[in-house]
């Protein structure tokens, strides 16, 4: 879609981090915005800081539950008429040995993480379709690229992500349709993930203070999340599927690749 101005995109997990940039860069396009987020006055504020020019609504939503994804193409469609482009980008972070892991722990992420994605595809493919025009965004992560340890939940997410981004981009090109599919990859960028556990239901403080210690380091270090919405900005005007955003990356998957063509056993890669 090279042309966006005056069309309506749908961002999901717009109150924090990557999701907040991508609402103001495709606002600074010139379309309508769909903010939602589980969190109420994070989302109040992220909406009042996009510029008085954007027009924009905010919808209450977890991403998790598939009939309310099904409520936010209806909000989406009653304010503005249509949806052009979808960024299921919503997402939280779990980490830890799988040997600690129950069953809530795997839940929780791949809900949130992978079930989101699923609905959002589900409820939206088929309108943007229809009207021969529109893209969809999934935010995945290297983590679903190469599988770094203590991770194993999220790493299942993610490559569930790259898996049906994948697969779409294929069933897309063979049906001639003109609507596109990116998956985003990034490493780590410097956002709210190390404090995912705000928003699991009955997470203790501990458990917030495991994660926020294990990958906090790493968020410190990571990238801005306005780098990463202009590559999607870009690769949505190129119809480009992959976006990777971190110059490490292509070497790690080739690490990973090389291994499955050499059937050695797989690389330790960090992010
Ligand atoms: N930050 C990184 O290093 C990094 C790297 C790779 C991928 N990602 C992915 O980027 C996406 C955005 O995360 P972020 O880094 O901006 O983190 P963030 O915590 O800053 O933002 C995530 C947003 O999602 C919302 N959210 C959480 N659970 C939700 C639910 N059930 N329903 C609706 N909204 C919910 C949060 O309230 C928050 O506003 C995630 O999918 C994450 O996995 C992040």
């Amino acid at each position: 879609m090279e042309q966006l101005s005056g069309k309506v995109v749908v961002v999901t997990g717009a109150a924090s981090g990557i999701g907040l940039a991508l609402a103001k860069k495709f606002g600074a396009e010139g379309m309508k915005v769909v903010m939602a987020d589980i969190e109420v006055p994070a989302l109040e504020i992220a909406a009042a800081s996009l510029p008085d020019s954007v027009e924009r609504i905010t919808v209450v939503c977890d991403v998790s539950k598939g009939e309310q994804i099904d409520a936010l193409r209806v909000a989406a469609i009653d304010a503005f008429g249509a949806v052009h482009v979808v960024c299921n980008n919503a997402g939280v972070g779990g980490g830890g040995a799988m040997s600690d892991m129950n069953i809530d722990d795997w839940k929780w992420v791949i809900d949130v993480d992978l079930w989101s994605v699923i609905h959002g595809v589900r409820v939206f493919l088929p309108g943007l379709i229809e009207q021969g025009e529109g893209h969809i965004i999934n935010t995945a992560s290297v983590a679903g690229l190469f599988s770094a340890p203590f991770m194993g939940p999220y790493n299942v997410a993610k490559y569930g992500v790259v898996a049906l981004s994948e697969t779409l981009c294929n069933e897309l090109a063979m049906q001639q349709s003109e609507v596109g599919v990116s998956v985003l990859c990034p490493s780590w960028v410097k956002t709210k993930i190390a404090s995912s556990v705000r928003n699991k239901p009955g997470a203790t403080a501990e458990e917030a203070d495991a994660l926020a210690e294990f990958v906090q380091p790493m968020i410190d270090g990571g990238i801005d999340p306005d780098t990463v919405a202009d590559r999607v900005v870009e690769a949505v005007k190129a119809k480009q599927f992959w976006i990777i955003t971190h110059d490490d990356t292509p070497g790690a998957v080739t690490l990973r690749t090389r291994s499955i063509l050499d059937g050695t056993n797989p690389p330790q890669l960090m992010h």
